[in-house]
């Protein structure tokens, strides 16, 4: 799960960086391109998980994409208010994102990641479809 599992640390490492610049008194425009960039990253992320759902039989398809087109939604109107100045990047949003991302990936992953696993057992084989 080489691809997934650096999805995910791209992700941590944006909202790390994100908590540091809101804490350190970053700009808007520098927390404002912190926050596209790691919209971007999870839309991108959400799709890779989404298109190995048949490939791997997972399950719980339905209900985990049905999860992504919720925070994809909820992501999509706090980038276009923090992109119109409206909203400021602040630890409120710093600590909603830190929780579903925690959510994300302890919860709702868990049994995708089993799925992957059970139809990539070899991990070498795993790691290169992914
Ligand atoms: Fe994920
Ligand atoms: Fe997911």
């Amino acid at each position: 799960m080489a691809l997934l599992d650096a999805q995910h640390r791209a992700m941590t490492d944006l909202i790390n960086d994100l908590h540091q610049a809101v804490d350190g008194g970053a700009d808007p425009e520098v927390t404002g391109k912190l926050f596209s960039e790691l919209v971007a990253v999870t839309v991108q992320h959400f799709a890779t998980e989404e298109a190995l759902f048949p490939e791997v039989h997972y399950p719980e398809a339905d209900h985990h994409r049905a999860w992504h087109h919720k925070l994809r939604k909820e992501l999509a109107v706090l980038a276009s208010e923090v992109a119109s100045g409206w909203r400021k990047v602040d630890t409120d949003l710093i600590d909603w994102l830190k929780g579903w991302f925690v959510n994300h990936v302890v919860v709702a992953d868990r049994p995708f990641a089993l799925a992957v696993r059970g139809a990539f057992p070899d991990a070498s084989i795993r790691n290169q479809a992914l």
